[in-house]
């Protein structure tokens, strides 16, 4: 019999076998001092472009005042328990208020993370005869909520609107053959990998033809879309055709949580079902108001997201007018994308990060095919011009060396800290 643990230490996963060499620098790196476009990693000051912070609301002063007497009247602990049992508050209602309001929607329920919450939602959406049509490129969060799905799974391609239509089709006629069951379709707002949006408004045009109901996670659209922030949905015009509509507070509320907005009927169907709440504690009452005041600033400050499109807008167009692929984002994530082995590609980061003190985060095989590099740049309304000037600056010098053959080597570049596991 093998023993768990052996086979474990043996074989330790695609990125693991490089934490000998990368250990604290290309994985789990410290970035500290005060949440902003420039952070210290190592001792040194970095332009940071790593972090989801969108609205630059990690470090508002308003938020940080909050955050700390929300802190100091409640502590960590309270509410205790989960929400059904002992953990409600006036607050977190109020705070599933406000953002079925901001989504106009009837109701909203919270969820103490994203990835949990989407999971479980999509668990206590769908039974053994639904079918679950979502896109191919969905966020891992999504995909394990498959995993616990007992029923039929339609993938389509990447925001292929030909293809969901075939699966609609599909999903149609075998549920017309089974006499039971219905269809959720699941997309992002956002794609937070390559930037792109969902096709939310081709896809909501579908129920004119199929019956499905369509569930959209707006990690990356939500404070960032829309004429009032409130999402890809609202940006493009489509609000009405999301039935249901999730967003994480980890990106533009720069804190902690999630929500799921939709019909009063639904959530609560959710609210007495979804496992990943029922069996978990709530939500501290520092983070729901924290959440509060950020929704607040979200909703009455859009020079905050102006500042976010003018920063993304500006990095954008500065990479394209020097050559480089950002591909079709249309949302402030900025890939870039590059050739180059995993070796050149570690080599070119720390390139970057030692020699011109930019922290960027790359996608390498095995996350992408062999051969191909992404950085994925994430602008905020805290980055300066001077950040985008020295990063444009930076990336030509780099991209220049990476196309002359300089960062070939044999092995990724040993920049692990010492371990003291
Ligand atoms: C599209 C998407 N959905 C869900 C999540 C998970 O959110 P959380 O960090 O709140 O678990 C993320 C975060 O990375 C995300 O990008």
């Amino acid at each position: 019999m093998a023993d768990i643990f052996e086979k474990l230490i043996k074989s330790n996963g695609p990125l693991s076998k490089h934490r000998e060499r990368g250990h604290g620098y290309f994985f789990f790196p410290k970035l500290e001092g005060e949440i902003g476009s420039r952070m210290m990693f190592r001792g040194k000051e970095k332009i940071v472009w790593s972090l989801n912070n969108y609205l630059g609301l990690a470090n508002h002063p308003e938020i940080r005042k909050v955050d700390a007497e929300a802190a100091k009247q409640y502590g960590l602990g309270y509410p205790m328990g989960s929400r059904m049992m002992s953990g409600n508050s006036d607050y977190h209602e109020q705070l599933e208020k406000e953002l079925a309001a901001f989504e106009h929607k009837e109701d909203a329920i919270l969820m103490n993370f994203g990835y949990q919450g989407i999971m479980s939602a999509i668990d206590s959406l769908c039974g053994r005869h639904d079918v679950i049509i979502y896109d191919a490129e969905s966020h891992a969060c999504i995909i394990d909520g498959l995993r616990l799905h007992t029923g039929h799974r339609y993938v389509y391609k990447h925001n292929d609107v030909a293809d969901c239509e075939k699966q609609l089709q599909r999903a149609t006629a075998l549920i017309e053959k089974q006499g039971t069951g219905g269809i959720l379709v699941i997309t992002e707002g956002v794609f937070g990998m390559a930037g792109d949006q969902g096709k939310l408004k081709e896809i909501g045009a579908f129920k004119k033809q199929y019956d499905f109901r369509l569930l959209v996670d707006d990690a990356h659209g939500f404070g960032t879309l829309g004429k009032t922030g409130a999402g890809a949905g609202e940006e493009q015009n489509c609000q009405v055709d999301i039935d249901l509509y999730f967003s994480t507070f980890a990106k533009s509320m720069a804190s902690i949580g999630a929500f799921m907005a939709g019909p009063k009927a639904i959530i609560d169907h959710i609210r007495y079902n979804i496992r990943s709440q029922i069996f978990a504690k709530s939500l501290p009452m520092a983070i729901v108001i924290g959440n509060l005041k950020r929704l607040e600033l979200l909703k009455t400050m859009p020079e905050l997201k102006e500042k976010l499109w003018s920063n993304a807008l500006r990095l954008q167009n500065g990479l394209k007018e020097r050559g480089f692929d950002i591909g079709n984002t249309d949302s402030p994530v900025t890939p870039v994308y590059m050739k180059g082995s995993v070796e050149e590609a570690t080599t070119m980061l720390m390139d970057l990060r030692e020699s011109y003190n930019i922290f960027a985060s790359i996608i390498v095989y095995p996350v992408i095919p062999k051969g191909h590099i992404i950085y994925r740049l994430i602008p905020s309304a805290a980055h300066t011009d001077e950040d985008i000037e020295i990063t444009l600056q930076a990336f030509t010098s780099v991209k220049q060396k990476l196309d002359s053959g300089a960062y070939r080597v044999e092995a990724i570049p040993d920049m692990a800290e010492a371990q003291t596991v």
